[in-house]
């Protein structure tokens, strides 16, 4: 049976169609050029470019954790300091100049450390590899390998950031308080696209570390029903020694275990942001799930690391590969 659509001038407006999306999609493709999974983010980015990059930061976090395990947790902290303002792109790195005071010299990051990590790991990829791996890329591989050498959970993560041009102080006030409520965190994170369950596993990231008496002694100064009482001592005690005196924020701060969940279910957490984690209906259910499975918790943290990660990243000409991390080329 012949139908409308085989007559000839049909099936020939249909060809010409089909040869004109054809040729637009050639266009298409064209256009973006070579540029076309050159820019894009990939697990082996550096494949061809600098092959040995992935080792040569391994191995620099190696070192420096062996010289001063303490590293571990500023050096994880840095790559969270530096997606949360303005996407991923080594904003955190670059120095204040007399023009500009950069996001690394607000309060929120004064306690920040381990640059000389990220140098040190720079200086021998410029060697191998002159203007090919970014500072960016360094933080996010190092803050990785961080977590797995203490003890966490080993995964892979796309390579090809770009480095940023703008770090500004006023930025940083963009980066959570440690005086946060579960719905204010909550907000905050829904805000760039995490869920209650992601925030949960990230927060699980304060199994590194410790904190200053300034961050959290606003809880010493009246009874707190969601604080241990000896653990309120305990505080009490290590803020004698002054606004700096550190306290690790869970029992076993060079180790990446789920032992941080277990103190807030024993209201030992020390930041009132980790405390409320456990203290509202909304997020207790998943310090629980934490606390009780360290799997679970290794699991979702390296997927809501992945996603971190990846935050606003900047590809292609929106960036740059700083030669020195500290300062725009
Ligand atoms: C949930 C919201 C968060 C708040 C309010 C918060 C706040 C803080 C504060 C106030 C400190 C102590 C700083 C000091 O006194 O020197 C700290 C330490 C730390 N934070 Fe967070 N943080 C949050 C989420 C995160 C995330 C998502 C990560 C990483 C994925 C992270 C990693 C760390 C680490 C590892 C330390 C210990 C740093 C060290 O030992 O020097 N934090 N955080």
């Amino acid at each position: 049976m012949i139908t409308m659509l085989d007559h000839p001038a049909i099936s020939f407006t249909r060809m010409a169609i089909m040869s004109s999306i054809v040729v637009l999609l050639t266009v298409e493709m064209v256009a973006r050029g070579f540029n076309f999974g050159v820019d894009a983010l990939s697990m082996n980015y550096y494949m061809l470019s600098c092959p040995m990059a992935e080792g040569i930061v391994r191995d620099t976090v190696f070192r420096s954790l062996q010289d001063d395990p303490t590293l571990a947790g500023p050096l994880l902290r840095m790559h969270f300091h530096d997606c949360w303002i303005q996407g991923c792109d080594a904003s955190i790195l670059i120095d204040s100049t007399k023009d500009n005071t950069a996001e690394k010299d607000s309060p929120a990051n004064l306690s920040l450390r381990g640059y000389e990590v990220i140098d040190g790991a720079k200086d021998e990829l410029e060697k191998q590899c002159p203007g090919v791996v970014s500072c960016t890329d360094i933080v996010a591989m190092v803050a990785r390998d961080a977590v797995f050498l203490t003890g966490g959970p080993i995964y892979d993560i796309p390579k090809g950031r770009k480095d940023g041009r703008r770090s500004r102080i006023e930025d940083t006030i963009n980066l959570p308080f440690p005086t946060f409520n579960s719905s204010e965190l909550t907000r905050v994170f829904g805000g760039r696209g995490f869920t209650i369950q992601e925030m949960v596993a990230l927060s699980g990231a304060h199994t590194l570390g410790v904190a200053r008496c300034s961050s959290f002694k606003n809880r010493l100064s009246s009874a707190d029903p969601s604080m241990d009482s000896d653990f309120a001592k305990t505080l009490s005690k290590t803020c004698s020694g002054g606004d700096t005196a550190e306290q690790p924020l869970d029992a076993t701060r060079n180790s990446f275990d789920n032992l941080y969940f277990i103190a807030l279910q024993r209201k030992a957490g020390v930041l009132f942001s980790d405390q409320t984690l456990f203290s509202s209906p909304w997020t207790q259910g998943v310090v629980n799930g934490y606390a009780m499975n360290q799997a679970m918790f290794f699991l979702d943290f390296q997927q809501a690391m992945l996603k971190m990660s990846v935050l606003d990243v900047k590809e292609g000409p929106s960036g740059e590969v700083r030669k020195d991390c500290r300062k725009i080329n």
